[in-house]
């Protein structure tokens, strides 16, 4: 018999680490200013929602100068993603629309999303404690789910096991602290409830991706000096 998986969903993790000058502590001054934002701004909507900047009037970390070196980094790992997904990176231009911080308590976590608005999304882990929550993605409609909610947790009774990517409409990813995860932005994504006294802090950015030349091209966003505002 011949098992063949189609159409697999590749996300990339990029040992991306932290700058180190031998002078200033990025990462610990990263921490800092994001705990700042938390402290500066309302607490988050629910007891076991993890505060995330993006709805708190702090998404535009890369507007900040003390992040400028973590942006340069993130661009060279999304380059990396696009050169491993065997696309031209000479052809794109890639521009961070926004970008938060993410701290998560014991027992906080952040609910299933995907980032609709935007091409590509990345979470840079900064603070990934031991009984972190996991990143996960999820799969609404798996393509090998033949009954509605098969792969869900309500009908584990019906597995045998192993699970595997192919019985499955949830997957954890392990990360840690400096990795950078890329992927696709309208994948939904979850975190699993924090387990440790210690928070985990991350920061997420979501990227849109333009054409460097779109004349031949009918989908893909054309450069941005090309379009222009036509609203009050
Ligand atoms: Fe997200």
């Amino acid at each position: 018999m011949k098992k063949i998986d189609l159409f697999p969903l590749s996300i990339f993790s990029f040992p991306l680490g932290f700058p180190d000058d031998g002078k200033t502590d990025a990462r610990g001054e990263w921490i800092a200013r994001i705990l700042e934002m938390r402290r500066d701004s309302a607490p988050p909507r629910s007891e076991i929602s993890a505060w995330t900047g993006d709805v708190k009037g702090y998404a535009a970390l890369h507007a900040q100068p003390l992040f400028v070196p973590l942006f340069s980094a993130i661009a060279r790992g999304l380059t990396a993603y696009l050169a491993e997904m065997s696309i031209d990176p000479a052809q794109f231009d890639l521009y961070v629309t926004r970008s938060w911080g993410v701290v998560a308590e014991k027992n906080e976590r952040v609910n299933r999303h995907a980032h609709l608005q935007s091409h590509l999304s990345v979470a840079y882990y900064l603070q990934t404690p031991a009984e972190g929550g996991r990143l996960a993605f999820l799969m609404s409609d798996a393509p090998n789910e033949f009954l509605p909610g098969l792969f869900e947790s309500r009908m584990g009774s019906l597995f045998k096991g192993p699970r595997t990517a192919a019985n499955s409409s949830t997957t954890l990813v392990d990360v840690a602290e400096g990795d950078l995860v890329v992927f696709p932005s309208k994948t939904v994504h979850a975190t699993e409830p924090h387990q440790s006294d210690e928070p985990r802090i991350s920061i997420s950015a979501d990227i849109v991706v333009t054409l460097k030349d779109a004349t031949t091209h009918e989908f893909g966003l054309p450069r941005l000096s090309d379009w222009k505002k036509i609203s009050n």
